[in-house]
């Protein structure tokens, strides 16, 4: 693992197609282990911490989408690669697009998973505005506590208390002011319906039937709009489809970078 020039921290695995695994809020790289052994030895396996995140270079003030973006271009100009396979989950998916948007030639293809093309509502950007001052006052406890039962389903919570162990520890090692930055990040971002149809990428949409953030309908209709893109909706999960379900997750992209 290694922190690119651009204070960014990464973990690099493997060789063949670049393929880079972008995380969810508020979590970091290490939510994507079983997807860096599974596809660490078929293709090269960049994993990130996005800025501010893991052992990323802090941030403050507002973390944009469009600087998730910029983050994630300057750590591949660092490490020579001219285009990847970008695979985003939730905030990772956010960041997917605004990267598509902003340099479309360095996207070989796409999966969104459990994420949204859709900016806030002004209800949710005004919770997210209240979380991110909440965060920088109390510290992230309470934020982290809110979010938990959204972020893991219901049927992983019972059967994994062990999975639900780690999301929190993963959450809690994340700075306050991170969790501030991205919520005001996310709250301003644009939105992206437009883009999706004109997406000339291959693309994989992977919803979770228990998704309480990013339900398995908003999914399949967003996935309605993207020309020639496929869907996977995995039974029984929740959120964080990745850690639920890594066999299935796991599954579902090597199917869809094979098919490519
Ligand atoms: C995530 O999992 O990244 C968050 O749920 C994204 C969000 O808060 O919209």
């Amino acid at each position: 693992m290694k922190k690119s020039t651009n204070g960014i921290y990464y973990k690099d695995t493997g060789s063949g197609v670049p393929v880079f695994l972008v995380h969810a809020f508020p979590l970091n790289r290490r939510m994507w282990d079983e997807q860096v052994a599974a596809l660490g030895r078929r293709y090269r396996v960049v994993a990130p911490d996005l800025r501010g995140f893991g052992e990323s270079d802090p941030v403050s003030g507002v973390y944009a989408v469009d600087r998730m973006a910029s983050d994630l271009q300057g750590l591949m100009a660092a490490l020579s690669i001219e285009a990847a396979v970008l695979v985003g989950l939730s905030m990772g998916g956010y960041a997917a697009l605004a990267f598509l948007r902003l340099y479309p030639e360095c996207v070989l293809s796409l999966v969104l998973a459990n994420t949204r093309a859709t900016a806030d509502s002004p209800e949710a950007r005004e919770k997210r505005l209240k979380s991110a001052a909440r965060a920088e006052a109390e510290g992230v406890e309470g934020v982290v506590s809110d979010m938990l039962p959204l972020l893991v389903g219901n049927q992983t919570a019972t059967a994994r208390p062990d999975l639900v162990n780690r999301v929190r520890e993963l959450a809690l090692s994340t700075q306050p002011a991170t969790i501030a930055a991205a919520q005001r990040g996310m709250a301003g971002r644009p939105d992206s319906t437009s883009l999706l149809a004109s997406i000339q990428k291959p693309v994989l949409v992977v919803a979770g039937t228990d998704d309480l953030i990013t339900s398995a309908n908003e999914m399949t209709a967003m996935q309605g709009q993207i020309p020639g893109s496929t869907l996977r909706i995995i039974e029984g999960s929740g959120h964080l489809s990745n850690l639920e379900r890594p066999i299935e997750f796991n599954e579902a992209i090597l199917d869809f970078l094979r098919s490519r």
